[in-house]
């Protein structure tokens, strides 16, 4: 069977550079961003009338998540045919994900998607990096290695703080955001992590916990590369 790498933990630890960079340095294995995928489903929820989290709500949601056609081809990400990568990680995507994320018939079915990308990763691959919050506890319980990465609020704050200043520099735009902004975003998407009913964030039974505070981003790749090897 394919070879199974699930890689979980709390938001802005690198998942998603580090599973790209990890791809990368091993041979015949996809990409899968499940967070992604919530992110995707999360922009074409905006249309939408009816209050946030209210049944009707919810209903419509469903029903998105149930008609979407998602392909991954290296990192980026097609919903529907289009490429979403970019839009996707909008300050106004990452605010609204939780509420998604958290309703259960989306999660049914994003992870009915997941589990068929991992059994069938694609023409020469012999497996799948997935990276996400449930991957090892839920989608992927009999991966062969299951990841977990924390890090200290602060550190993972100060680490997207930078890489969106980076972005507006490179744009030529005003950051119309605060350290304390983005720290109180990152605290908030947490509590929705682990207090979610359905699929909280946990560590998987197995996975190794790489507190990623004080590692450079090749660090933990290296880690990684050497554990997905032995
Ligand atoms: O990893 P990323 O921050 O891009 O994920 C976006 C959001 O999607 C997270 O805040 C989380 O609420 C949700 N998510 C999830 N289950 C996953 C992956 C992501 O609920 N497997």
């Amino acid at each position: 069977r394919a070879f199974q790498i699930a890689i979980d933990g709390v938001a802005s630890t690198g998942k998603s550079q580090t599973a790209r960079l990890l791809v990368q340095r091993l041979d015949g294995f996809a990409h899968i961003d499940s967070g992604a995928m919530y992110r995707a489903i999360t922009l074409k929820t905006f249309p939408l009338k009816p209050a946030v989290s209210s049944t009707a709500w919810a209903e419509q949601v469903a029903a998105i998540a149930e008609n979407t056609q998602f392909h991954f081809a290296g990192s980026r990400l097609f919903m529907d045919g289009e490429d979403v990568s970019t839009d996707i990680r909008s300050l106004e995507v990452t605010r609204a994900v939780s509420a998604v994320a958290a309703v259960p018939a989306v999660r049914s079915a994003l992870v009915r998607m997941q589990r068929d990308f991992a059994s069938a990763p694609g023409r020469g691959s012999r497996g799948v990096v997935m990276e996400g919050r449930d991957i090892g506890s839920t989608v992927l319980p009999d991966a062969q290695l299951k990841i977990y990465l924390d890090g200290q609020v602060l550190v993972r704050a100060e680490r997207r703080f930078a890489e969106m200043h980076a972005a507006a520099k490179k744009a030529g735009l005003p950051l119309n955001v605060t350290l304390e902004e983005i720290m109180a975003d990152v605290q908030r998407r947490d509590t929705a992590d682990f207090e979610r009913k359905t699929s909280p964030l946990k560590k998987a039974d197995r996975a190794v916990v790489i507190d990623t505070s004080f590692l450079s981003l090749a660090e933990q790749v290296g880690m990684l590369e050497v554990l997905a090897r032995e």
